[in-house]
């Protein structure tokens, strides 16, 4: 279902974006040796020269970049620009401390907004849709990215921004709009809402979402379809490598985001050694950029664990949807553990909705988790089937992810909710 032309490069065969890749992949190394400080050194101290890439295999040769890089350097000692020539400053709020600050040419927003709307046409948008953005706006690259690429294909664009939920659903029953861009769990906060005001959320306007910026599962997808009666598909990105639109889902497929290769190179690396594995096997998601200007990233270490997989609608790989993030990671008692195996187990039980939160607690010398979740609104937490559906997930956490859980019920309203990405982690141990 392609609604109108590809760019070449999206179909172009593989030999001729590989060797697109590597004239970028050279071209990038020398302008992050040539003009920013940090990189000249990382690349000294590891003893290579941009010359030392003549293939793309040769990347592996050359250093990690890390958030503690963008953080040692903070504000802007990473840039390869001087600051001047930035037209935009974007940042992501670190947990602790300082945040990590981005920054954008005037060419590198252009990019950006050509990137994100490829991203749009392989959602399923079309020029003259409208389109409600509840990704923040400010510093956090959701807002602004979505907009911007919105703009560019040729929709109208409400900036709505996140927050003000009951005002949302007002106006997405006024305006009608055909595509929402929002986070999974704030879709579903909005989707509550719809039905707090009287409105069958599988009855309004909108066609199509596109949900991203934090993990969310396939089961969490067909939940979200069957309930608004929508397309769902799956935005990736982040803003050290750019923002939102580093790789995105095709409707026709739906089978993971391709990545947009010819400006990113992705690579997958052991999270242990930092060896690069084979298309194919999971580990740790590296990006180096291939066309940006003021912030070039070499090897970037996402934290994001997926694999690669081959093209299906496009030439270009995709990764499997992201369901673990190593800072997301819980070790209780030894067995890891992902908030996303936890949210499909949610999701088989119809007593149960998707709006949860995983606490850790130390009680003596041992872990305790903690699974809190929402009962449907209809049902409350006291009830025989709510009690009966806790000890069902309870075992089937035991079963299949192999460790202890204590399910504590909540009415609806009783987790708290995210205006944008929701914190699924709560670990009191450190208290
Ligand atoms: O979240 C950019 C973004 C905005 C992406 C809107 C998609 C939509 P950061 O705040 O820097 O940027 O956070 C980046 O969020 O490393 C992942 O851990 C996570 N993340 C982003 N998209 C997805 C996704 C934006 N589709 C971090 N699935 C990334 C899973 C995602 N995790």
């Amino acid at each position: 279902m392609r609604h109108f032309p590809l760019e070449p490069i999206e179909t172009a065969g593989v030999d001729e974006l590989r060797s697109l890749q590597f004239k970028r992949l050279r071209a990038t190394l020398e302008h992050a040796y040539a003009n920013s400080p940090v990189y000249r050194a990382k690349f000294n101290a590891a003893g290579v020269r941009p010359s030392d890439c003549q293939s793309l295999a040769d990347l592996a040769k050359f250093p990690f970049t890390t958030k503690k890089d963008l953080r040692d350097s903070y504000p802007f000692g990473m840039f390869a620009v001087p600051r001047e020539q930035c037209v935009r400053i974007h940042a992501s709020s670190g947990t602790t401390g300082k945040p990590t600050v981005v920054g954008y040419t005037r060419a590198d927003i252009d990019l950006w907004a050509d990137l994100m709307a490829r991203s749009l046409r392989a959602s399923g948008a079309r020029p003259g849709d409208l389109v409600h953005v509840s990704y923040g706006y400010g510093l956090f690259t959701g807002g602004l990215g979505a907009h911007y690429g919105a703009e560019r294909l040729g929709l109208t664009v409400v900036p709505f921004g996140g927050g003000q939920t009951e005002r949302q659903v007002q106006l997405i029953h006024d305006f009608r709009p055909d595509i929402i861009m929002v986070t999974p769990s704030y879709m579903l906060a909005i989707a509550d809402e719809l039905e707090r005001q009287g409105l069958d959320p599988a009855r309004t306007s909108l066609r199509l979402g596109i949900f991203g910026a934090e993990p969310w599962t396939n089961d969490m997808r067909t939940a979200i379809e069957r309930r608004l009666e929508i397309e769902a598909v799956d935005i990736y990105g982040l803003s050290e490598v750019m923002g939102p639109g580093v790789a995105n889902e095709c409707v026709e497929t739906k089978d993971g985001p391709t990545i947009w290769e010819d400006h990113f190179y992705p690579e997958i690396v052991d999270p242990e050694t930092g060896k690069p594995l084979p298309d194919g096997e999971f580990g740790e998601l590296v990006f180096t950029s291939l066309t940006k200007e003021a912030l070039p990233v070499i090897r970037y270490r996402t934290r994001d664990l997926t694999r690669l997989l081959p093209g299906t609608a496009r030439t270009m790989r995709r990764m499997e949807k992201i369901t673990g993030r190593s800072d997301d990671m819980m070790i209780v008692r030894g067995v890891n553990v992902f908030p996303t195996q936890i949210e499909e187990l949610i999701l088989k039980r119809g007593e149960l909705t998707p709006h949860y939160q995983c606490v850790l607690t130390r009680e003596g010398p041992l872990d305790e988790l903690t699974v809190a979740v929402e009962t449907r609104p209809d049902l409350s937490p006291g009830s025989p089937e709510a009690t009966e559906a806790a000890a069902t997930l309870a075992h089937e956490i035991k079963t299949y992810i192999g460790t202890s859980a204590r399910i504590e019920l909540r009415p609806a309203g009783g987790i708290e909710r995210s205006l944008g990405k929701a914190r699924r982690v709560v670990d009191q141990r450190k208290l």
